[in-house]
């Protein structure tokens, strides 16, 4: 870990992890038709240099473990330089059809299938990627603390539950973290999920910390996704919302001009400064990409700052959304 990055514990555990995270979903292209081998390689490369030392992956990112794959050719003999966590219990049916599945059997398998693709004995986080609505949820937790007590994982997480969910979990299996989305247009999580980890020593690490990229700040307001670009069918991309939040963006560029730093970088500090949250999960295909991303750590935004922020959302209004996974 750089010296200048301040790190932080994962739960309750020894292993440190950055403030900041590379997302590996976009290297998979399944959301972007624009994804190359190269920059995808390069973009874990460069997080070695960046002083982010944590790589978020799942079974289901590529239909055929693309994302795990590219992790393990990227890293080669450095593997140890990073913490990897990686999540089971969805897959793909072909076409495009995700599965939840979170039977113990299911779990071992995905488990051990992601360990040969990441070229690892051992990850240092495997969270249950979703709860499979027709088992209960202990069943999967005992699964995985059975993987976590065999050393095929150091820690456990769970991820897109309920707080009921959450407990059920962590009386079955020793909890280290919770992955749920998270950014300044969708709070919920900080009515009950949130004060719930923060007290039980949970690390929190939260996915769409940019919304898929639409609180980076570089998406012109008269962009046209392409149909291959997943994100057109997502409301906060469409008509009004979408016009709502551009006025956002340009509210918070204002803001992060006076930062002297990007509006994905003014995002990021934001977020990983909120209480109780441990990690921003952000999203890159390209170098360029993760590297402005990095400098969303290593300083601090003012209060009169973080206000006008608090201000600008509360201006917002809460946007139409969906729940996803
Ligand atoms: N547990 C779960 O169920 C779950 C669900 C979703 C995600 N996740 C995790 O969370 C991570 C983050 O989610 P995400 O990747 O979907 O979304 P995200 O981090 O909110 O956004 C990623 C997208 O934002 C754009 N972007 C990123 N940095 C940028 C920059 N500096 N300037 C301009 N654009 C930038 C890129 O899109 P373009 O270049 O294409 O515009 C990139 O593909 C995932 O990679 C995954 O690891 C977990």
């Amino acid at each position: 870990m750089k010296s200048n990055v301040e790190s932080r514990p994962l739960g309750k555990t020894a292993i440190l992890i950055s403030p900041i995270a590379l997302g590996c979903w976009p290297i998979a292209g399944m959301t972007s038709a624009d994804v190359v081998e190269k920059d995808s390689l390069a973009t874990i490369e460069a997080c070695l240099d960046l002083g982010i030392n944590l790589l978020d992956t799942a079974f289901c990112y590529g239909m055929q473990g693309e994302s795990e794959r590219l992790i393990a050719k990227a890293l080669g003999d450095r593997r140890d330089e990073m913490v990897i966590a990686t999540k089971g219990g969805i897959h793909w049916d072909p076409p495009r059809t995700q599965v939840l599945d979170g039977r113990p059997a299911t779990l071992r398998r995905e488990c051990e299938e992601s360990l040969r693709r990441l070229n690892t004995d051992r990850v240092e986080l495997l969270y249950l990627h979703a709860p499979d609505p027709t088992i209960p949820i202990e069943e999967s937790a005992g699964e995985l603390k059975r993987l976590m007590d065999e050393g095929k994982t150091r820690t456990v997480g769970v991820s897109n539950v309920s707080l009921d969910q959450m407990k059920a979990f962590a009386a079955v299996c020793p909890l280290a973290a919770y992955q749920p989305h998270y950014n300044m247009l969708q709070r919920e999580i900080e009515a009950d999920r949130l004060p719930w980890c923060r007290e039980n020593g949970v690390s929190v690490l939260v996915y769409w910390p940019l919304m898929k990229g639409l609180l980076a700040g570089k998406l012109p307001r008269n962009h046209v996704f392409p149909t291959t670009d997943s994100r057109h069918k997502y409301p906060m991309f469409q008509g009004q919302e979408w016009e709502k939040n551009q006025d956002f963006v340009d509210e918070l560029r204002s803001i992060a001009s006076e930062t002297g730093h990007t509006v994905a970088q003014l995002v990021i500090n934001w977020t990983i400064h909120q209480p109780g949250i441990t990690v921003a999960l952000c999203g890159a295909k390209r170098p360029d990409q993760i590297r402005d991303n990095a400098l969303g750590m290593g300083w601090n935004l003012t209060e009169r700052q973080r206000q006008r922020i608090e201000e600008a959302i509360a201006r917002r209004g809460l946007p139409v959304t969906r729940a996803a996974v």
